[in-house]
């Protein structure tokens, strides 16, 4: 069986340019790198949305910028200036359950509306050419809503489907429902990816086992617990402890770094912003570490414990 390909996540707050950029360099191993939805803001993209897009601030060899929309007007909104930066590639956003965005009908607050998914798909026939992607849940409420939606997506020209396998009620909790995440992929025409809960070389080695017809696994809270992962997966081997140790505190060091360059709110902010990485990163390391760094409010106590934490 051939590889399959990996997509790392979006994740809101922690896969911007900083970590992406830092995380190809350490581990790599991904074959796309999708970012957080992109927010429509006066009439197009929030501008600071559209400054973490600048081909600049991005080093990852493939970028595919989120769009956040309920209709194929506001995605057109977001997606002009975006294709002015050069991006060719897009993911529509059908799954998010932020319950402020599912109440305006956009993420997975439009999955029981087949009408107003045919309409923000039709932004796929609008741009002939641009290549276009779905990331949606089984449903809002439950999994008949993906079944009802299969005319409306098999109609649409899309490059891939990308299910991760809850319900918006789950929000990230319970579990992923595979026999329901099956049903659907079963009739879905367009290539298909798995998300939801993988965090291990066997969890991606049973995707592939069990659903031999998937195109690719993509990797959220997993690859920030083991962001060897993917590299693992490609190169066939686990790394040593010691060579994972030492890429994620090189990882961790150029993260920082490249935050404390971009964040203007000082050391407040900086340990803000890299404390929310420890909320999933290496769960495996010492809980007194873990916690000395939740609690930490300067950064020098804030590096001592990482450095003890991160000790081979
Ligand atoms: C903090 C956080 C932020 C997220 N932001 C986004 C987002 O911007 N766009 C999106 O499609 N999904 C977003 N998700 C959902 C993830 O991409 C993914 O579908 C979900 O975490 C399940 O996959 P996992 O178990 O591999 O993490 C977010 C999830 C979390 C936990």
């Amino acid at each position: 069986m051939g590889l399959l390909a990996l997509y790392m996540a979006p994740l809101q707050g922690l896969t911007e340019a900083p970590f992406r950029n830092s995380f190809e360099r350490n581990f790599g191993g991904v074959d796309a790198y999708f970012t957080p939805f992109v927010r429509q803001e006066h009439g197009g993209p929030r501008r600071k949305d559209l400054r973490g897009l600048e081909p600049d601030a991005n080093a990852v060899p493939r970028l595919v910028p989120q769009l956040m929309a309920a209709s194929a007007d506001e995605a057109d909104l977001l997606l002009r200036p975006i294709a002015a930066l050069g991006y060719r590639e897009f993911d529509l956003n059908l799954g998010c359950a932020f319950p402020a965005m599912a109440k305006k009908g956009k993420g997975c607050g439009i999955l029981p509306y087949p009408e107003r998914v045919a309409d923000l798909l039709g932004i796929a026939g609008r741009h002939p050419e641009y290549a276009f992607s779905v990331k949606m849940r089984l449903g809002y409420e439950d999994a008949e809503e993906c079944m009802r939606l299969l005319p409306v997506l098999n109609a649409a020209r899309l490059s891939r489907v990308t299910v991760h396998a809850r319900t918006g009620k789950q929000q990230y909790k319970g579990e992923c429902d595979l026999a329901a995440f099956a049903r659907f992929a079963a009739e879905c025409r367009h290539p298909v990816v798995y998300n939801g809960d993988v965090r291990t070389l066997e969890g991606i080695g049973a995707m592939q086992r069990d659903f031999p017809f998937l195109q690719g696994v993509m990797l959220g809270r997993g690859l920030l617990a083991a962001p060897w992962l993917a590299a693992e997966y490609r190169q066939g081997e686990e790394w040593t402890t010691e060579a994972r140790l030492a890429a994620l505190r090189s990882l961790h060091r150029d993260v920082l770094e490249a935050y404390s360059q971009r964040l203007e709110g000082g050391e407040g902010q900086l340990l803000t912003t890299m404390k929310g990485f420890w909320d999933y990163w290496y769960p495996e390391g010492d809980r007194k570490w873990h916690k000395k760094i939740s609690k930490s409010t300067k950064l020098v106590d804030y590096l001592q414990a990482v450095s003890c934490l991160l000790e081979a």
